[in-house]
């Protein structure tokens, strides 16, 4: 048996992030990974001959200790490809072309998306993320599917279907029916504001060089005993302590996704409410869908590769070439396929797949797109280590009756991760800020070794 003084479970982001900021205040630290990788739902690999980001990737301005971290790492960024026209295809099946971040609707549509989206601003502006119980009208908004709460918004079925679209399948990765209005207010506030993700350039502002999982990998770098390919099944826990596999340690950072937490067996169990409450948080399902061509063909075109539409199988997609490799000018597009429209196209073999991928994209940018040279589907609901993406989100009615126990300490183990985090709730900011918090609350606890 190895002591020390904690046990970090998970090399995502949250947990290197606890573990880096424990070991640079004197404690001695172990990470325990199931992979045989560090990263979590950061993965930037090359198939095929190509360099994909399998999982995150965009970094926009208010994440800003996500920014403060690639500083630290010494990473840099560099912007979206961006230049040009975007496409809208609306209700009526047209395709449209477009600057900026209003939609080419009819007029009638625009000022209604505009109104709905000032509302949920408005409603954003009175939530701290940490702590979404709290807002004002949580009562009423988390007993109300957020679908529901469109309809009693507007009877202009294309603004609520746009409105919809930012936070179900773009984000919550659910549909409206199945998530509530709080949690929708909860995904805005987690972001700065509604209007932030309405804004294609503000909230994929911008990419890594070399690609977002350098994070996880400079972090790891920065630890001596970082465990791969070691799954924690069990933790024997007392009030002052934990044995986890052959290691004993004052603390614990479970620092996996909360639909894992009761895959691992506690002893003693977990108290009731601990157990219930992460039965109501559940992964969301997108297909991100990386499709190389020999070219960025829709560049010479004018347009900037960014495609919305609620109506299409793929609910978005963007460039996402590859700038920072020299020599390589192949044109990659990045798209998503999301909740149940994914549920029909995970049933289909995988040729199907292609097929309806592709035409979905030859809608937006012609029949070019129809021939790509590489085509990969990032297959994270069929990784037992993750089993969904890109989050999780909370049941209907679950934030108010359980959030003021997500973020509590059992005796001496913290479970956290992105999905439990305020600012940058789902996304790597939120993870950084959980890792740190945790690893402050520790260190404020414990005198070093
Ligand atoms: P994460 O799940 O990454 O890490 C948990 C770790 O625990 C994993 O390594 C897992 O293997 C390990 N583990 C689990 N159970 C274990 C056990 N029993 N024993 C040992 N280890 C165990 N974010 C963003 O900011 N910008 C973006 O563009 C995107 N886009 C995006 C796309 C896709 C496809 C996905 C899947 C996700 C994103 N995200 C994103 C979200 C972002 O990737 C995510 O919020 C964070 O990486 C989560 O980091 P965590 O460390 O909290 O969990």
């Amino acid at each position: 048996m190895k002591d020390v003084d904690v046990v970090v479970v998970g090399a995502g982001v949250t947990g290197l992030t606890a573990a880096v900021r424990l070991r640079e205040a004197g404690l001695k630290v172990a990470v325990l990974e199931a992979r045989d990788r560090v990263g979590g739902r950061l993965l930037t690999e090359t198939v095929d001959g190509v360099r994909l980001e399998i999982g995150g990737q965009w970094v926009s301005p208010d994440q800003t200790a996500l920014l403060a971290m690639i500083d630290e790492l010494g990473l840099t960024t560099y912007p979206r490809y961006r230049s040009g026209d975007s496409i809208y295809i609306g209700r009526d099946g047209v395709r449209k072309t477009f600057r900026g971040d209003a939609f080419p609707v009819p007029s009638d549509t625009a000022m209604e998306i505009k109104r709905v989206a000032e509302e949920l601003d408005r409603l954003a502006a009175q939530m701290d993320p940490l702590v979404p119980w709290e807002h004002p009208d949580a009562g009423e908004l988390d007993q109300m599917s957020f679908g529901a709460w469109l309809a009693e918004q507007t009877d202009d079925q294309e603004a609520s279907d746009n409105i919809g679209l930012y936070i179900g399948p773009a984000m919550l990765t659910k549909p409206a029916h199945s998530f509530s209005a709080l949690s929708a207010v909860l995904m805005a506030a987690s972001a700065g504001g509604f209007a932030h993700l309405l804004d294609a350039d503000f909230i994929l502002d911008r990419r890594i060089v070399g690609g977002l999982q350098e994070v996880p990998l400079r972090l790891a770098a920065r630890l001596d005993d970082v465990v791969l390919s070691a799954p924690v099944d069990k933790i024997v826990w007392d009030d002052s302590s934990a044995v986890v596999g052959d290691y004993r340690a004052r603390h614990v950072v479970l620092a996996v996704p909360p639909t894992l937490v009761n895959r691992i067996q506690f002893v003693p169990a977990l108290p009731p409410v601990q157990a219930q409450m992460r039965q109501h948080q559940s992964f969301g399902l997108v297909i991100k869908l990386h499709i190389t061509y020999e070219t960025p063909f829709w560049r010479s075109a004018g347009l900037s590769g960014t495609a919305f539409s609620p109506y299409a199988l793929v609910h978005e997609a963007y460039d996402n070439s590859n700038e920072d490799v020299d020599g390589d000018d192949r044109g990659i597009l990045v798209g998503f396929v999301s909740d149940l429209r994914a549920d029909a196209l995970l049933a289909l073999d995988p040729g199907e797949r292609r097929e309806k991928v592709l035409s979905s994209l030859a809608a937006y940018y012609g029949p070019e797109a129809l021939t790509p040279v590489a085509y990969y589907e990032s297959p994270w609901q069929a990784d037992e280590w993750t089993a969904g993406a890109f989050g999780t989100s909370f049941d209907i009615g679950s934030l108010t009756r359980y959030g003021r126990h997500l973020r509590t300490p059992v005796g001496p183990l913290a479970i956290v991760s992105s999905d439990v985090a305020g600012l940058g709730f789902q996304h790597v900011d939120g993870a950084i800020r959980m890792g740190e918090a945790a690893a402050a609350a520790i260190i404020g606890a414990t005198p070093a070794s």
